[in-house]
């Protein structure tokens, strides 16, 4: 795609607007992620658009928040191919077709094959409910109530074959109150995961944020291990919660 284009005999040469990034959000369920990234590109602040929100799950409240706002919504439910590699290669062909810079997992509760990292290594963003590397997997809130952690949060990270093992981008805290429910808990690293994920996606898609070997890189300059870190202090205080301590 060029720049600029003639436009006459005169030589004059004028700007062509140049097409946005383009996203795909994988989803499961509820989509209040999707919502957080829609949202986000509703005010111009996603650094780009979103193409498609695709489904494993056809009846995830998602799909309807993606037709609202004008997103192509694809269900690809998971039951009608019979092993893991047949679904992920149809859900390649799906994603490819709305030629992505991105791919953004959102609540996509499915184990991803190999040759669909491969694929799209270094665009395939996930929001994770737990400061990684801790509580990888399911029921992050319970487990880190029931280990008397004092701390919980989320994260955004790049995804690698290792379930939810690829370097982390940014972090969110939030202390653990001492009357936090795992309903409590939930509710609050939910908030976190919206403020954060189009926050991340807007570095990536404008090139801050970047996957180079296994580092991930802001502005060109390696992450530790925790990815950039908001504080409980921030997160409260940007989120207007009571506690902001
Ligand atoms: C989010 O809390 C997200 O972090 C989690 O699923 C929820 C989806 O909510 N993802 C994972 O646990 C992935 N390992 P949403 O559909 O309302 O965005």
């Amino acid at each position: 795609m060029s720049d600029a284009s003639n436009t006459g005999d005169d030589n004059t040469f004028q700007a062509e607007p140049a097409e946005p990034p383009r996203v795909v959000v994988l989803i499961s369920g509820n989509g209040s992620n999707l919502q957080a990234l829609i949202d986000a590109q509703s005010y111009d602040e996603l650094g780009g658009e979103i193409v498609a929100v695709v489904s494993n799950k056809a009846d995830a409240y998602g799909l309807k928040r993606a037709r609202d706002a004008g997103i192509e919504a694809v269900a690809l439910p998971h039951q009608e191919y019979e092993s893991r590699e047949a679904y992920d290669g149809a859900l390649i062909k799906v994603i490819e077709r709305h030629e992505p810079d991105l791919i953004a997992l959102a609540g996509f509760m499915r184990i991803l094959t190999p040759i669909f990292v491969q694929r799209f290594f270094g665009r395939l963003l996930n929001i994770h409910p737990s400061l990684l590397p801790a509580y990888q997997g399911l029921n992050t809130h319970a487990r880190a109530l029931a280990d008397g952690a004092r701390e919980h949060g989320a994260s955004v990270h790049f995804v690698t074959e290792e379930l939810d093992g690829g370097p982390v981008a940014l972090q969110a805290v939030v202390n653990i109150a001492a009357d936090d429910t795992e309903a409590t808990l939930k509710e609050k690293v939910q908030a976190r995961e919206h403020l954060i994920y189009p926050i991340a996606v807007r570095w990536f898609l404008e090139g801050r944020l970047q996957l180079v070997g296994d580092d991930v890189t802001f502005d060109d300059t390696p992450l530790p291990p925790t990815g950039l870190r908001l504080s409980h202090a921030d997160a409260a205080e940007e989120l207007d919660e009571n506690d902001a301590t």
